[in-house]
């Protein structure tokens, strides 16, 4: 691999800045063939840099695009393509639109513009479309809305003011310069979002749709997705459905108006527990691999599948490994003899506890270090368990070294693992439940092992691909 023996972390199909910081996904568009992923970047002072890909595994940075100035830094936001040229910059221009930050904290929503499919944005000249003067108000994220023909916008009222409620507002414009307030989705835990979107997605197995709001609670450095029906108006939740249950999720972005009609997000990788602690090898900050959000009719109401995006099959290689019904005992690992190893590998399996008390799949175990995920059949719960799994997570996050889920009752564990240099993406009970963490192992770790104990456990099926963008 390209890496120098200095940056054993830097991945290879996750999007990751070459240099410097980078947090939010923002404004995350496709136009012409090409996916547009815009981000914040600057470690102290926020900014948009922009990158580009064409088929999700590759991406191609672009620089700058909605710079800081002087006294405003530009947070987070969305974009869209104004295909009807409401706003009058011109037939597609890009438009986004984004949190001022001010010195003295104050937030306000901005607008920038590209008419040259986003090589160059020029900062709208009568901002800020929505004024404000109060801080802890951010992250505006506009959408198309197909009955009556305007754009709605999303933007988080992270606190309370004197005459708002804390939660996500909900604003009307016929052009993305007027912007009328609607109705807020109140934060009843008042945990303080950050980041909201807001989409609609039919409901697989009935005649329906729901809107889908996914939201990143501050306290909880997570991201949650709350179901609901929304009228144009107003959002009403029916469900809360915890996105993901890692460490490491936060800022979910989708892109609008992907032409394949899914729903496909893109999330930060990290926890602003430790983000800032994490290894500096020059460039700090990577994206989970792009999702798909699918929602499906469930005898408990929704379920919500995450997979990831099609694109990444074109990532493998020629299988490692490939089982089919083999024993696992405490003194046999089928994988014994097998070529599967590397740092970069995904792993699909499915396995069937029988008598074990405990199953799972160790990844990049070496002489000193594993990151382990185990099945406890009697409980349910998938786990996994980093605190092996290198060091760097700082003072701050000491505690977040093993995460837990209760899966749905199954006779059989299946599990898709993606492992990149410094992550591993766990996706379980066919997509249902997910499991996002960071991890930092040394190069020499690179094994991976199926157990199985006090008893005996039997594996399926198990495929294993290295994963290479090139
Ligand atoms: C979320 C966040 C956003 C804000 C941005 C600043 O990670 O706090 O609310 O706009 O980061 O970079």
């Amino acid at each position: 691999d390209a890496n120098p023996e200095s940056d054993p972390w830097r991945p290879e199909y996750h999007f990751a800045p070459s240099t410097g910081w980078m947090n939010d996904p923002n404004g995350l568009i496709y136009h012409d063939g090409v996916y547009h992923l815009f981000y914040q970047a600057g470690e102290r002072r926020r900014r948009w840099d922009h990158a580009t890909s064409s088929d999700l595994v590759t991406w191609t940075e672009r620089g700058t695009k909605i710079p800081d100035t002087d006294s405003i830094q530009a947070f987070s936001g969305g974009a869209v393509v104004d295909s009807r040229n409401t706003a009058g910059f011109g037939t597609d221009a890009i438009v986004a639109l984004y949190t001022g930050h001010h010195d003295d904290g104050t937030e306000d929503q901005r607008l920038a513009y590209s008419t040259d499919d986003g090589e160059t944005f020029q900062k709208y000249e009568n901002n800020p479309v929505i004024e404000s003067n109060t801080g802890e108000f951010r992250d505006p994220n506009p959408f198309w809305y197909e009955p009556d023909e305007s754009w709605r916008l999303v933007v988080s009222r992270v606190e309370a003011t004197d005459d708002r409620p804390a939660g996500i507002e909900i604003y009307r414009s016929p052009n993305l310069l007027d912007w009328t307030y609607e109705s807020t989705y109140v934060d009843e835990a008042g945990a303080g979002w950050e980041c909201p979107s807001l989409f609609e997605r039919p409901v697989e197995g009935a005649d329906e749709a729901r809107w889908v709001l996914p939201v990143s609670p501050i306290e909880h450095r997570s991201v949650e997705y709350h179901i609901g029906r929304f009228d144009g108006t107003a959002f009403v939740d029916e469900e809360v459905h915890s996105a993901d249950h890692g460490y490491d999720f936060y800022a979910t972005q989708q892109w609008g108006n992907e032409p394949a009609d899914r729903d496909l997000l893109l999330t930060w990788m990290n926890n602003w527990e430790y983000a800032m602690e994490g290894p500096d090898p020059g460039w700090r900050g990577v994206m989970t691999v792009p999702r798909t959000l699918t929602l499906e009719a469930d005898d408990n109401g929704l379920a919500v599948i995450q997979r990831p995006a099609e694109e990444l099959v074109c990532a493998r290689r020629d299988p490692v490994a490939e089982l089919h019904s083999e024993p696992i005992t405490p003194g046999r690992d089928p994988l014994d003899g097998t070529e599967l190893a590397g740092r970069t590998l995904e792993i699909e399996t499915t396995i069937t506890p029988q008598s074990a008390s405990t199953i799972g799949l160790a990844v990049r175990t070496g002489p000193e270090q594993e990151s382990v995920i185990s099945y406890d059949p009697t409980d349910g719960t998938l786990r996994f368990d980093r605190s092996n799994a290198g060091e760097f997570f700082g003072s701050n996050g000491t505690e977040r070294e093993t995460t837990a889920v209760e899966l749905p009752p199954t006779d059989a564990l299946d599990l898709r693992v993606l492992i990149d240099r410094c992550s591993v993406e766990i996706f379980a009970a066919n997509g249902r439940h997910t499991m996002t963490n960071l991890v930092y192992p040394d190069r020499e770790s690179t094994g991976v092992s199926l157990f199985a104990e006090d008893g005996v456990a039997r594996v399926e099926e198990l495929v294993a691909y290295t994963l290479s963008a090139e």
